[in-house]
């Protein structure tokens, strides 16, 4: 394109993009910046964003408060590494949020990215096990479910999602079963959890929504009905709070609406307002009691260079400062209903199958997804940044954005689908 900038053409050449078939892809939009619900284009043109940068850019782009914090922090220290020191932000940071989540979730293994954040709660779920002398080395996962893109991940993930068959051989074989969502599946699940105690370290789940497997609802009772089955058979269980935490499905985090206490919960994205690589894994003292010993051999076997990010831990200071100040609890009801009245009439146009929300999570599912990837371009016509996958157009927007902006989403989705 004539007006793309300089760095775009000179660079385009050597970089490899995410699950991008790189050569029939249509090309990257090119970013100046963003600011606000706003994405701005090389070439000048605004998009309003419904998605949040992959869910993370909970209180917009470029917030003022969480920006102050990070130059602060740069002043005095970017980062140093986490083996033998610690620092104020990381230990602010982890008091903060064992204060937050529900009880004796008190120890945080802070990390980067999501998957690094699941793979140290599936390593301390194994070496748990270990340390207590069993060998416990599966993990028991649910169909349609997400965790990450590491290869321990992937053999947590549903095996669409995680590719199992092309990379047989590679991935760990774990234990797949559907979501208990009936009394009946829960007594079917306790019974099969019961039967594979032996081997299995930990139930891994996200809680009340799986996103990435297509953005599917389920109740508390499922969770209750995991912990309970945990419970009685000796199991440990992991939630992974990484797209669901701080306020997306409309409580601090989606296991407030279950009341329980997994043994790990992960968290990421919205941590830091999407603004830095960051996550923790947060483990039940009794979890960490089992690692507590006068032997060295039983010591957590994990910790990445950038692990603690003193600039990273910053942002996410900040950023529950946010969450603590203003009323997201409130801001995300007021979205949830405008999103549930402002896309009810997508439900006639022809192609919909089904129009469902919960929290600041919108989801319009399609009957025919043939012409999904024709649909992109269309959204950036209406100056939205919408991504419709697998079957359904959905939105997940900063949880500050105000009144008329959702409304050019939603209406840029009606008009698109021809509601
Ligand atoms: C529920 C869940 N778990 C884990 C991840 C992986 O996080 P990351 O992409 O930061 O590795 C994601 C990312 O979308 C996610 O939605």
């Amino acid at each position: 394109m004539a007006d793309n900038p300089t760095w775009y053409d000179e660079g385009l050449g050597y970089i490899w993009l995410p699950y991008t078939q790189m050569k029939t892809a249509t090309p990257p939009l090119p970013v100046k910046s963003t600011d606000g619900v706003r994405i701005t284009l090389a070439d000048g043109r605004e998009l309003i964003d419904g998605i949040s940068s992959w869910w993370a850019a909970a209180h917009g782009y470029n917030h003022p408060h969480i920006l102050e914090a990070m130059k602060a922090q740069l002043e005095t220290m970017p980062h140093v590494m986490f083996g033998g020191l610690v620092h104020e932000q990381a230990l602010k940071l982890s008091a903060r949020l064992a204060d937050m989540l529900p009880g004796d979730l008190n120890r945080c293994f802070i990390a980067e990215s999501g998957s690094v954040s699941v793979e140290v709660a599936m390593k301390m779920a194994a070496q748990y096990f270990m340390n207590r002398g069993e060998k416990r080395t599966k993990f028991v996962h649910f169909r349609g479910t997400y965790h990450g893109d590491t290869l321990g991940t992937m053999a947590v993930c549903d095996p669409e999602e995680g590719m199992h068959g092309l990379f047989k051989g590679m991935l760990a074989e774990n234990l797949l079963t559907d979501l208990p969502r009936t009394p009946e599946d829960a007594e079917r699940f306790a019974a099969f959890l019961k039967v594979n105690a032996p081997d299995v370290a930990a139930v891994i789940t996200e809680p009340l929504v799986q996103g990435a497997g297509g953005m599917v609802f389920h109740t508390p009772e499922t969770l209750q009905w995991i912990r309970q089955a945990c419970n009685a058979a000796g199991v440990l269980m992991i939630v992974d709070e990484i797209f669901t935490g701080f306020y997306r499905t409309g409580t601090r985090f989606a296991i407030d609406q279950a009341g329980i206490v997994p043994d790990m919960v992960t968290l990421s994205k919205a941590l830091s307002g999407g603004v830095a690589p960051l996550s923790v894994c947060v483990a039940r003292d009794e979890v960490f009691d089992a690692f507590y010993d006068d032997d060295p051999m039983k010591a957590l076997m994990h910790g990445p260079t950038y692990m603690a990010h003193a600039l990273g831990c910053a942002a996410a200071n900040a950023s529950l400062d946010l969450f603590e100040q203003e009323d997201y609890a409130a801001k995300v009801a007021l979205i949830e209903n405008q999103l549930m009245a402002e896309l009810a009439p997508c439900g006639f146009a022809d192609n919909v199958k089904s129009v469902r929300v919960k929290g600041a999570i919108g989801v319009v599912q399609l009957k025919d997804a043939s012409g999904i990837e024709a649909l992109k371009p269309r959204f950036v016509e209406e100056g939205v940044w919408i991504r419709p996958f697998r079957n359904i157009v959905y939105l997940t927007p900063p949880l500050t954005i105000g009144k008329e902006d959702l409304s050019m989403l939603t209406a840029a989705i009606c008009n698109v689908l021809g509601a």
